[in-house]
């Protein structure tokens, strides 16, 4: 939630923070706001709705020129998207800017205090007290960096914060608490932001910050400390994508970049996984194997897509190890006082490695004793940071806030986790799991094939544009795949969407169809359990009886659904418990393109970000 960059070096500033702030939209597009030093004075300005409206006030009122400055994209929390709850915010002096990222829980007390000693604040938010409060540190101290650390450390929540003030101005200041900021270093030049696609036109070298560490930011260099003013360990890294990353590439929008993408993501994401025996080699798991011989039970925790990837995930580990697997929201997990003890491996499924409910979940685990094992597709993010193991998924950057690449790769992760302990742990012969890594070996050229037969599903997709519900279901690892079309159709198309076991419908469910009413249907491969197959050939039975409009997801050679669809979309044929991979991938594209024939922005749905830092 809500992306912020800072900058300083012989650049624009300006320049360098909006494009910043482009690269950072998808974290937040309520409002929008920027701050620049110049010639020991400070200027700013801020508007409501997308990053657009800024850069017209910005061309109607130009600010002056300055080679120090912030800037911060917004989804709001407190206080409605107006001018006046964007950020920056200032002091009364108009000296100090803020921006943040995050809940300031303690807001409330601070505010009164702040009033009580006669300053004025003009807006609804939690983040206005931060300028204040660092304005009176910094006439005690004229050092901003102090004056940071001394503010952090009379604030309760989560918060990334960067500030600026005119009487320092070579200096961006920026904090960290369970919210991601990351900084670039560059020539001369170094860079804060949420995320490194922020700075990654200008370098790829990057800091890792640590949790309640303030990091002060010079043209020379940047020294990091704790909130207690002690010199912090930091760790530093390469980046290793580049600019073009994270650009749309000639697509229209991010989303049909990364669809598009995904069958380079599958199989990057099984590089260098497997040696030359064809044995799993997961090297960044370093939880031991004997630990991993002992694991009784696994629970995996997620939010969103990532859950819908955990729920597939729980078939194979449960398949592959016998072990027994738990899927949590993550949101919910820690509430209901779960059963963990150091037996228990927990995984926790995360795109953007900074979801606060899924960190607050792994947290809880760790607390009690368990093992925390992340899948992540963010390097040097808060959640593999605080895990006692990760496994990287190689999606690359995902900008659109619809997770498309990261899905499927989170799945390749979770089989090669789910094999990788039934190796440690014998329950599954060498052999075996060499025929399952030769099956994944393949999906990438599956995906791709999947996605050059596409035109239908749009064209279909396009036909429904006027509908107000789509239904759809699955059985087995279908099942959660019907999760996963539904909520990417909630999201993007704004419609009434629900999954359901297809079993499920005769318990309640089947009194929502009706003439006309278009039924996605997830069909298992009839050469794995054939039982479950034959049974979900019934349900969509069923439902045409009663009028439903049955679009079917079948694999290729499966003819005995044939007579009940209204329209087949057909998938390759894989084993059973691959087939969410290929099955995915049309209800992918079905969401894209309805969203567009209904006119909604494709890679920024309303009223979400990519990346949700709040509890
Ligand atoms: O970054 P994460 O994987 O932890 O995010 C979890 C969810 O917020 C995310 O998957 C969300 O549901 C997506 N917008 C779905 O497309």
């Amino acid at each position: 939630m809500c992306g912020i960059v800072g900058y300083v070096g012989p650049q624009s500033a300006l320049d360098v923070v909006v494009a910043g702030l482009k690269r950072l939209e998808y974290r937040g597009y309520d409002s929008a706001g920027v701050a620049v030093l110049s010639d020991g004075s400070l200027a700013a300005a801020k508007r409501a709705g997308k990053l657009v409206n800024l850069e017209k006030a910005l061309v109607e009122r130009p600010l002056p020129s300055g080679t120090t400055g912030i800037g911060h994209t917004r989804w709001a929390t407190h206080g409605g998207p107006t001018d006046a709850n964007a950020h920056p915010h200032l002091d009364n002096a108009g000296r100090v800017a803020v921006v943040h990222n995050g809940i300031i829980e303690n807001f409330a007390v601070l505010r009164a205090e702040l009033e009580e000693r006669g300053h004025a604040l003009d807006s609804e938010t939690d983040t206005e007290v931060v300028a204040h409060l660092l304005a009176e540190e910094f006439s005690a101290t004229a050092d901003l960096a102090e004056a940071m650390r001394l503010v952090c450390r009379r604030l309760e929540g989560a918060f990334t914060l960067v500030a600026v003030h005119a009487d320092d101005p070579d200096v961006v200041v920026g904090a960290r608490r369970n919210s991601p900021l990351v900084v670039g270093v560059g020539e001369g030049e170094a860079f804060l932001a949420s995320d490194v696609a922020a700075f990654i036109a200008h370098t790829r070298s990057a800091i890792e910050l640590g949790q309640d560490q303030v990091v002060e930011l010079r043209r020379d260099g940047v020294t990091v400390t704790g909130f207690d003013g002690r010199p912090a360990d930091v760790r530093s890294y390469h980046v290793d994508w580049d600019a073009s990353a994270a650009e749309k590439g000639g697509y229209d929008y991010f989303m049909l970049k990364e669809i598009a993408e995904q069958p380079k993501a599958v199989a990057d994401t099984l590089l260098g996984r497997i040696d030359a025996a064809g044995s799993l080699t997961l090297d960044e798991v370093r939880i031991s194997t004997a630990e991993l011989r002992e694991v009784d039970k696994v629970v995996i925790v997620a939010c969103g897509t990532a859950f819908h990837a955990g729920l597939i995930a729980k078939y194979a580990i449960e398949h592959w190890t016998r072990i027994p697997c738990e899927v949590e929201l993550a949101s919910e997990f820690r509430y209901r006082d779960p059963i963990l003890d150091p037996r228990t491996l927990v995984i926790a499924i995360s795109q953007s490695g900074e979801t606060m409910d899924t960190l607050m979940a792994l947290r809880h685990a760790r607390e009690q004793g368990s093992k925390v094992l992340a899948i992540c597709n963010t390097n040097g993010s808060t959640i593999p940071r605080e895990s006692d193991a990760v496994l990287y998924t190689h999606a690359g950057p995902e900008v659109a806030v619809a997770s498309t690449k990261a899905f499927l790769t989170q799945l390749v992760a979770c089989y090669l986790v789910a094999l990788y302990l039934g190796q440690v742990r014998g329950t599954k012969w060498g052999d075996e799991i060499r025929a399952v890594i030769r099956d994944l070996s393949k999906i990438s050229q599956e995906v791709e094939r999947v996605l050059k037969t596409m035109e239908p599903v749009r064209e279909l997709a396009r036909s429904l544009a006027t509908k107000n519900t789509v239904l759809f279901l699955g059985r087995h690892v279908g099942y959660p795949v019907a999760l996963e079309g539904a909520l990417k159709l909630k999201e993007l198309a704004y419609m009434h969407a629900e999954g359901f076991a297809a079993g499920e419908l005769k318990h309640g469910p089947i009194a929502l169809i009706e003439k006309d009413l278009p039924v996605v249907v997830v069909v298992p491969s009839p050469r794995g359990r054939s039982v479950l197959h034959d049974k979900i050939v019934s349900n969509i039975q069923e439902i045409r009886a009663r009028g439903a409009r049955t679009i079917v997801i079948a694999e290729e050679g499966d003819e005995a659904v044939a007579p009940y669809a209204d329209h087949l979309i057909r998938i390759p044929a894989t084993p059973t418990l691959l087939q969410p991979l290929v099955a995915t991938v049309p209800l992918q594209v079905f969401a894209c393109e309805l969203a567009t024939a209904r006119g909604n922005e494709v890679d920024q749905p309303r009223n979400l970000a990519k990346s949700v830092t709040v509890e």
